[in-house]
């Protein structure tokens, strides 16, 4: 997947400076409670984001685009506020949030996943959950090159913005959140529309919030889940798993109290040698004990081995071919664009961008895809074969053992996420021996975000593990 090389590119910007940041690890309760007493606005709010995109964004580079009429829908939210109009006393009105680049917005803002092909399209309309936003808030930013979520999370981690949305095929949310000391939801697949995201699978993108506390991440993932017309398969399939009230009512003390955890150790508890890691996971794990769950250890999930090895296990397969039909079909729907199709975007790449000395690392994976021909049988094979693994391995381990939910240190779970659509949050837990944030990962069946969130939030209350980020060389 698309993911790792600007992921890194990253971390390597962030050990390379040093400077220091006036803190603001503001939440969305708190904010809320501030709007409420009147100690800040929204036009301050953004005015403060804007500040620190200002300062930092030049090194960070988590923010592509600032929305031009991010101040004038910041003054919009405050003349709501003060007339006591009733949206605006609930949910994320008047806070700014940060999209991933794929995310399609019918404004100022390109969208372009960070592809020069994608500059100037025009996109018919906003996408699903940008629609769901705008009826919470007026939201501010877009985000990120490439295909990860790093733009996100960096921002998000940096105190760039409040909160942001990033989207996953396959590790694309959990990955960077762990990296960078955030939480994370990855929500089962459909719960949140994919309607104009710029796509990879349509069987395994997903898109999610990406915030300080599992608490923000909860609220941003209420507003966005839900049908919506234009993903009316996956919306209206996964929408019975919303539970009434919404979510926000999982977020309370005691989560913990008999929850059943599954330890999966191998591969994924082991740390290189002489690492600080292994002692700090265990004892992560003796708090999950204390606070009440029972963990059922040393569980193994069969066929693991070809699962994380994505050829083997046809989710290569099936991604490639999937994603041909997706882009196309995108790139189809586009008011305007310079590119029609995944032919163009590769045509455009031969072009203008040198693909010897940018890391275009994207133009392999088009071309692979290109020369695919729709679902045949290598791919309906691949699909099956997936369907085989998760109901033989994860499926299995979860229902014999009766378990709530998985523990994994880590990101490196997300294939056997990615192909059974499974949710997951990760939340912060540990550093390793260079500073390096890691974050636990708590995974579950389809439809089991309020068990999760029970678990995740009974965690970060127990641990409050995330340290603001210090930018140390
Ligand atoms: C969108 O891209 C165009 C072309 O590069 C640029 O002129 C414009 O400023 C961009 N929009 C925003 C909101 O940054
Ligand atoms: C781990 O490192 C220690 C000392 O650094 C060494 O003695 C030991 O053999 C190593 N163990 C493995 C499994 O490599
Ligand atoms: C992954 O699976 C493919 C196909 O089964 C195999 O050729 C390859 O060696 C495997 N890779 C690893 C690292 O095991």
């Amino acid at each position: 997947m698309p993911m790792s090389i600007t992921f890194l590119l990253i971390l390597v910007l962030l050990a390379s400076i040093s400077s220091c940041l006036a803190q603001k690890e503001a939440t969305i309760q708190e904010l809320r409670l501030a709007f409420k007493e009147n100690r800040i606005n929204s036009r301050r709010l953004v005015e403060f984001y804007l500040g620190e995109i200002n300062k930092l964004n030049p090194v960070l580079k988590g923010v592509l685009e600032v929305n031009p009429d991010a101040l004038y829908e910041a003054d919009r939210a405050d003349r709501e506020r003060a007339a006591k109009v009733p949206r605006s006393l609930v949910g994320l009105h008047g806070i700014p949030v940060l999209l991933k680049d794929t995310i399609a917005t019918k404004d100022k803002l390109n969208t372009t996943a960070g592809s020069f092909a994608l500059l100037e399209s025009i996109v018919p309309r906003d996408a699903g959950i940008v629609s769901k936003l705008r009826n919470a808030n007026p939201y501010v930013l877009s985000a990120t090159p490439c295909g990860s979520s790093s733009g996100p999370a960096i921002s998000v981690a940096a105190n760039m913005v409040a909160v942001s949305i990033g989207t996953e095929t396959d590790g694309s949310i959990l990955c960077p959140a762990s990296f960078n000391s955030v939480v994370g939801i990855k929500p089962t697949v459909g719960l949140t529309s994919r309607a104009g995201v710029i796509p990879i699978s349509a069987s395994l993108d997903t898109v999610g919030p990406i915030c300080r506390t599992v608490s923000d991440a909860v609220y941003v993932l209420d507003t966005i889940v839900g049908f919506d017309y234009n993903d009316g398969e996956a919306t209206k399939r996964a929408s019975q798993y919303i539970p009434p009230g919404g979510y926000t009512q999982f977020l309370k003390p005691g989560g913990l109290k008999g929850k059943r955890i599954g330890v999966v150790r191998n591969p994924f508890f082991v740390f290189s040698n002489g690492s600080n890691l292994l002692q700090v996971f265990e004892n992560h794990l003796d708090t999950l004990r204390l606070e009440g769950a029972i963990l059922v250890d040393k569980l193994e999930i069969a066929g693991l081995n070809t699962i994380l090895n994505t050829t083997a296990s046809g989710e290569a397969v099936a991604t490639i071919a999937e994603f041909k039909i997706a882009i196309n079909g995108y790139l189809k729907s586009l008011v305007t664009s310079k590119v029609r199709s995944l032919a163009d975007v590769i045509a455009f790449n031969q072009k203008f961008v040198d693909l010897e000395k940018t890391e275009e690392f994207g133009q392999e994976i088009f071309l692979a895809a290109e020369a695919t021909n729709g679902i045949g049988d290598l791919e309906n094979a691949a699909i099956a074969n997936m369907a085989r693994l998760t109901r033989d391995g994860y499926l299995k381990m979860m229902v014999e053992n009766r378990l709530d939910a998985v523990v994994t240190p880590g990101s490196n779970i997300s294939p056997v996420l990615a192909i059974g659509g499974f949710p997951a949050i990760s939340v912060p837990a540990a550093y390793n021996d260079d500073g390096v944030p890691v974050g636990m990962c708590f995974s579950g069946l389809k439809g089991s975000e309020p068990t999760l969130i029970e678990i995740s939030y009974g965690f970060e209350q127990a641990t409050k593990d995330r340290k603001v980020p210090t930018f140390l060389a």
